[in-house]
């Protein structure tokens, strides 16, 4: 009996920490749903009850939270294909491993990355068409300079941070389970991936005029790609702060672990528990270690052998690449190419 209770305490307390980021299961299956009946919102196991709501009253949303999913899932492996832990344990959504349930440093930033993301998607979707409840975002405040004006279709970044906030940040406003120190944390998470987005808001230009003379332009402002907002959060991921859940005056909040005086910044991104090294293989901590993993020999970043391979050594392998080369054109109309062989030496952890 007391082990039925555990498991149903277990399943309870995901429900609002570890299960925040579950929608990113969504790409499993959410491209094949047509999102038109509000019955589709069932579809993912473990929507908390505020997303379904907004789900069923936001169909038209769907698409692009399921868009942010896929993103999420490719720019966070892309941007630490080169680190010891390089996301691929995000492929097992909705069911997470610990590297992103346990209030790490990982997870801060696939929080503020999913946050952004989701955002973005929507933002964009805006300025495209797409949606039948906003289109592009109100011209920007500042004046125009002499050589341009504003005018084209600007992203909608207002209904994309207030959407998407409402989406990813509803897991930690409703649940009544799940510890509060992570919720919280997952909750400024969010926010600094949205702070991430908004400034990479910049102005885009298209040139008018005589035969690309760009005598006059028109502008509007862009969000940035995905990979630039990753990157940078990858900055702050490296930078991130622990913290811990203290009481202060009538509320507990976060605090900085070892500077208790110092408040949470509203820039950086902050985690409750430290992560094992990544070196080697412990599935109990999440890690999957780095035997096998590429590394590279004149790297001096964390790429390379040395970093990659935690001091273990590296084997060599040889492999031969087939090249089209020394490509001729013959007129009039095709080109033939010699087949050329290469080898590259690859460098594989021990
Ligand atoms: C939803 O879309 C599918 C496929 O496009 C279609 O077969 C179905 O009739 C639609 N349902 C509603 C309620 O419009
Ligand atoms: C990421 O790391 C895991 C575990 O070390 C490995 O199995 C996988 O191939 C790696 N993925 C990439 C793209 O390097
Ligand atoms: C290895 O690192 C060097 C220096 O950073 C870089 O120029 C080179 O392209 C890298 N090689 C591979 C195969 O990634």
């Amino acid at each position: 009996m007391a082990i039925i209770y555990y498991w149903i305490f277990l399943l309870c307390a995901c429900m609002g920490s570890c299960g925040a980021i579950h929608w990113l299961g969504l790409t499993v299956n959410g491209s094949s749903v047509a999102w038109n009946e509000s019955e589709h919102c069932r579809l993912l196991e473990g929507l908390v009850p505020d997303q379904t709501q907004l789900c069923k009253r936001n169909l038209e949303l769907m698409q692009s939270v399921v868009n942010a999913a896929k993103q999420t899932k490719l720019t966070c492996q892309l941007t630490f294909s080169d680190m010891r832990w390089n996301c691929s344990s995000i492929d097992l959504a909705p069911h997470f491993t610990p590297d992103l349930i346990k209030g790490t440093r990982e997870s801060a930033f696939v929080y503020a990355l999913a946050s952004a993301a989701i955002s973005q998607t929507i933002a964009r979707a805006c300025a495209s068409g797409e949606l039948p409840t906003c289109s592009c975002g109100s011209a920007p405040a500042e004046v125009a300079g002499p050589s341009f004006r504003w005018g084209g279709c600007g992203d909608n970044l207002r209904y994309g941070l207030q959407m998407g906030s409402a989406f990813v940040d509803a897991p930690m406003k409703s649940s009544k389970f799940g510890s509060q120190a992570t919720k919280l944390m997952n909750l400024h998470n969010n926010a600094v991936g949205r702070q991430v987005l908004m400034e990479s808001m910049e102005t885009k230009c298209k040139c008018h005029g005589v035969s690309g003379s760009c005598s006059v332009k028109t502008c509007w402002k862009g969000l940035q790609e995905l990979p630039l907002v990753a990157d940078e959060l990858k900055s702050k991921y490296l930078a991130a702060t622990k913290v811990t859940h203290r009481q202060m005056g009538t509320r507990k909040h976060l605090v900085h672990k070892e500077l208790d005086i110092r408040p949470v910044r509203d820039s950086e991104l902050v985690y409750l528990n430290s992560s094992p090294d990544y070196c080697a293989r412990n599935p109990k901590l999440g890690s999957y270690g780095t035997q096998d993993r590429l590394c590279n020999k004149t790297s001096l970043g964390s790429d390379s052998c040395n970093l990659m391979c935690c001091g273990r050594g590296y084997n060599v392998y040889t492999e031969t690449i087939v090249e089209r080369c020394q490509c001729k054109y013959y007129w009039c109309c095709y080109v033939v190419c010699k087949k050329c062989e290469r080898t590259v030496e690859r460098y594989v952890c021990k």
